[in-house]
This record gives structure tokens, C-alpha cells and sequence, in this order.
């Protein structure tokens, strides 16, 4: 979570990659830029295209039961229903984690296929969804699905990899692997959502929403604002979560916080109220075809009249 928002992938031009070697590897650099060491940077750029989520990488148990412990009105589900409904279709979740989403797709999908990069989360996807009939897991990044074009339906990412600027190149991919008319559906967590936005905010004191709300209309996003609540059994349960979320300071902080607003009693259940964006976007259904008397009528030799892409 501290490094929510901070841009993933800034396409990795050759510019972008002699940047990231000064400051990681300085001796090779100078090499990257005559033209050696061409292996070593594919391999750099590739490790540098994930991002590591230290919540589910090292704390996986934790974060099951905080996937738990989320929307637990189901609102969000309900959202994306209404949005972009995939009963009978085919389902992709890019950064799956540990698949924790794809037996609910399933329910009603014709396929579903998890896509996630870090093997661990890998292994663990296949774990939980073995057996069920439906659902695949591939080990790959947003930003070279390893699908054939044209196959989805929808494509889901949940807080995994389109936080902002810098995943144009997972942007493309989606729209490569989504059948025309089919959707990209893009969760995350809205940091402008009070408490929960105060404190990612405070662990990322440069994180602009605007300008990540800016991006995501430029790109022809519409937002739908969604406000859940995350149910704990208890305060351990609510704190093991937020601890794995924010730096010890501002999880102490959100505790108290927690405590203060449940009535000040640790040991029965409790709530947050948690804002998400949801984030949509069509892939256009095709030309729009003039009919052939206005495109003659209307245009002249030289005219710059063409087919729009709705
Ligand atoms: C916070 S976890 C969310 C996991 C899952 N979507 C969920 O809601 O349970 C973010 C996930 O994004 C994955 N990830 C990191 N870099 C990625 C990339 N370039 N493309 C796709 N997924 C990526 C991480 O490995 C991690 O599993």
C-alpha cells in the first residue's frame, strides 16, 4: 500500500531506463546507453514492470482475512453488476493475487482467468481455485497479458497496477484482449474518502488525486463512487489489516481511530466505512459507418471527413 500510486511503469523508454540504472545501477548505465548488457536490461525492465504489493507478497494470511473483512454489504459486486454484468461471458482479473476474486466471477461467467505476475500469488491462485471448472491462472504482468486477442469480455484489475499515470501500457493490452463493446473495469480505493483516504494520504503525502482523476478521463473513464464497509469480528482482526496497509504510526493512528468511532469497544465487531472508485470503459463497438449518400454528399475532393470511432 505505501507504494500505491507512485507511477508503475513510465513505459520503459530508453530515457526511463538509463534513469532507473543511474540511481540503481550505476556502472551499467554507460553500457545500456553504447548498446551492451542488452539481456541484463530486458531483465531489469521486466522485474521493474511489477510492483511489489508489500501487503498479500508478504503478508498473505493477513490479507485473506482482510479480503474477507472487505465490502461486506457487497456493494461493490452490486456496482459492477449493474456496470458491466458477466453472466455467460468471459472474465479476466489482471493481479489477481491469490485469486481470491475468481470463484465469485465464476459463479456466473462462462471462463474466468486470473492473470498475476508474482509466482507465489501464482501458485496460491491455483491452490484455491483447483478443481473448479472455469477458471484458469497464468503467471504474467498487466502489461503483456499472456492472452490471445480479442477473448475477453470484461477485464477486471482490483487495487492491482492502474493506480494513475504510467499504465497506458496495461491500458493497451486491456483493450488488446477485450472483444468489441467489452469492458475494463478498474477498482481501487478512493483516497478522497474519509478516514480511510486520510490515512493513505498521510503514508503518501505526494499522491494528487486530481491529477489521477484527470488521467483516468483523459482516458475516457467514467467514475462511479462507491462507498462500502470493511467488518471486523474485532479489533485484532480490524488491526492486523490495517497494519499490513500503512507505516506503524499511521496504522496506531487508524486504530484509535477505528476504536473511537465503534464505540470504543475492542472485543465485538466492528466497522469502516471504505470509498472505492470504479473505473469504466468500453472498448468501442466498431466504425461508425456514414451512409454512403453523406459521405459523397457531404464531402468534397478534399475533404477531411472519415469514419469516427465512437
Ligand atoms: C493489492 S494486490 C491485489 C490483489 C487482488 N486484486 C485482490 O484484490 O485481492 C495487487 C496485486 O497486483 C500485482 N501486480 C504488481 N505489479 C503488477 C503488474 N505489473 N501487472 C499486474 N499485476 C501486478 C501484485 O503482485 C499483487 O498481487
Amino acid at each position: 500500500m505505501l507504494r500505491r500510486g507512485l507511477v508503475v511503469d513510465g513505459g520503459n523508454s530508453q530515457i526511463d531506463v538509463i534513469r532507473c540504472l543511474r540511481v540503481r545501477s550505476p556502472r551499467i548505465a554507460p553500457a545500456y546507453a553504447s548498446g551492451e548488457y542488452a539481456g541484463h536490461v530486458i531483465r531489469f525492465v521486466r522485474k521493474a514492470e511489477i510492483l511489489p504489493s508489500p501487503n498479500i507478497w508478504y503478508h498473505p494470511e493477513a490479507y485473506e482475512q482482510e479480503n474477507h473483512a472487505q465490502d461486506v454489504d457487497g456493494d461493490l459486486w452490486r456496482i459492477l453488476r449493474t456496470q458491466c454484468d458477466w453472466a455467460g461471458r468471459d472474465v479476466v482479473d489482471v493481479g489477481c493475487g491469490d485469486g481470491f476474486h475468481l470463484p465469485l466471477f465464476a459463479e456466473t461467467a462462462r471462463s474466468v482467468v486470473g492473470v498475476e505476475p508474482h509466482p507465489p500469488l501464482v501458485r496460491r491462485a491455483r491452490g484455491r481455485t483447483n478443481g473448479i471448472v472455469g477458471i484458469g491462472v497464468k503467471q504474467g504482468p498487466a502489461q503483456r497479458l499472456p492472452l490471445p486477442s480479442g477473448s475477453a469480455d470484461l477485464v477486471h484489475a482490483r487495487t492491482a497496477y492502474f493506480f494513475g499515470p504510467g499504465c497506458e501500457p496495461g491500458l493497451r493490452e486491456a483493450d488488446r484482449v477485450l472483444r468489441q463493446g467489452g469492458t475494463l473495469a478498474i477498482v481501487d480505493l478512493d483516497v478522497r474518502h474519509s478516514p480511510y483516504g486520510d490515512w493513505m494520504r498521510a503514508d503518501l503525502p505526494d499522491y494528487d488525486p486530481a491529477e489521477v482523476d484527470r488521467f483516468f478521463a483523459e482516458q475516457g473513464f467514467r467514475c462511479v463512487r462507491v462507498e462500502t464497509r470493511w467488518g471486523f469480528e474485532n479489533l485484532a482482526a480490524a488491526e492486523s489489516a490495517l497494519r499490513i496497509e500503512f507505516s506503524p504510526k499511521v496504522a496506531a493512528g487508524a486504530v484509535r481511530e477505528v476504536l473511537r468511532r465503534n464505540g470504543g469497544l475492542p472485543a465485538g465487531p466492528l466497522t469502516i466505512p471504505v470509498g472505492y472508485r470504479v473505473l469504466l470503459r468500453e472498448k468501442p463497438s466498431g466504425l461508425v459507418r456514414l451512409p454512403r449518400a453523406v459521405h459523397f454528399a457531404s464531402a468534397g475532393p478534399d475533404s477531411s471527413i472519415s469514419p469516427r470511432i465512437p
